[in-house]
């Protein structure tokens, strides 16, 4: 694993390795164990969108880790100037020890990887969100105590989150169902990846229009917003087309009684989501929230750090 840029890349051993260092990092982390494993070490994190949960857990992240992370929003460097990802990507690798970026195109992601010299970390495009999956697959573990056999449905938009599930989901052996409607779809390509990956792991993968369909049977039950970052100029028809698709207490009591139910944050509730199934018992969204931290310092230290 030389960067975290699409979970399609990674192996199985690879999210395998990530979880068994995060469990490790959150119980030194909860025990107050020092756990400098990037002492001396930099991160340059680029913004060309807003965040709450990725900026700070990554900020935090790498001081817990001994190390040092720069905040770089794209208005005050010079890549929102019109700077190229080329030169970026080459004067920060003479700077940092590691780079992870949020911005629109996925391409400009890979290109920061092709051009520069060190490690490049997703943090959200507007075609996949990788870090935040990893996540939500470490949480899942938690309260289920596996991964294979289950099965998760996402209603809602094809987004990146949901693309990014696709990928996660079939790389580690669990069931996936995704009702979005026409035209809203996850992405061609992520789904032909994951069915490519789900014949290795034995996933099932179940792409429908109907959300009853999809939540039938699910252990875990996950949505996102209707409005992705980008996309506000088509709020008004994205509530429109995507109101049959809300989590409610009639749509989550579909699922297994036993349920969980995820959210990547931030939410509208009342829009995706409504207060009782998000408020609810069987919702561990701040959990998913925290281990944000937990997950992505394992990434950091297996990028980053000594081999
Ligand atoms: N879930 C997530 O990535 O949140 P932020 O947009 O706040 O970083
Ligand atoms: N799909 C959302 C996720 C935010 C974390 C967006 O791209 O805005």
């Amino acid at each position: 694993m030389e960067h975290l840029i699409s979970l399609h890349d990674l192996t199985v051993e690879d999210f395998e390795s990530i979880f068994k260092l995060a469990e490790k990092l959150k119980r030194q982390q909860k025990e107050g164990i020092p756990h400098h494993l990037l002492k001396g070490k930099t991160l340059g994190m680029i913004f060309t969108k807003s965040s709450t949960r990725t900026r700070v857990s990554f900020e935090v992240g790498m001081y817990q880790l001994g190390g040092y992370p720069l905040f770089l929003s794209a208005n005050d460097i010079q890549l929102g100037r019109g700077e190229t990802i080329y030169d970026t990507a080459q004067v920060l690798s003479r700077y940092v020890d590691g780079i992870m970026i949020r911005t629109f195109a996925q391409s400009d992601v890979e290109d920061l990887a092709r051009y520069g010299n060190v490690p490049v970390i997703n943090g959200l495009t507007d075609l996949m969100h990788p870090c935040q999956i990893l996540a939500d697959l470490f949480t899942i573990y938690e309260h289920k105590g596996t991964l294979k056999g289950l099965k998760l449905a996402y209603v809602g938009d094809g987004n990146n989150v949901a693309n990014s599930l696709l990928h996660g989901c079939a790389k580690v052996g669990m069931d996936i169902a995704v009702a979005s409607p026409k035209g809203y779809e996850c992405d061609s390509r992520i789904v032909e990846e994951a069915k490519e990956d789900a014949k290795a792991s034995g996933a099932n993968i179940l792409l429908t229009e109907d959300p009853e369909e999809a939540i039938k049977d699910a252990d875990v039950v996950y949505t996102d917003t209707w409005v992705s970052m980008g996309q506000e100029s088509e709020k008004e028809e994205r509530i429109k087309v995507f109101m049959p698709y809300q989590v409610n207490n009639t749509l989550f009591s579909k699922a297994h009684e036993d349920a969980i139910f995820l959210h990547c944050l931030p939410a509208y509730r009342g829009y995706e989501v409504t207060e009782d199934v998000i408020d609810g018992s069987q919702s561990v969204i701040f959990d998913e929230a925290e281990n944000r931290l937990h997950v992505q310092k394992a990434i950091m230290a297996l990028l980053m750090g000594n081999k």
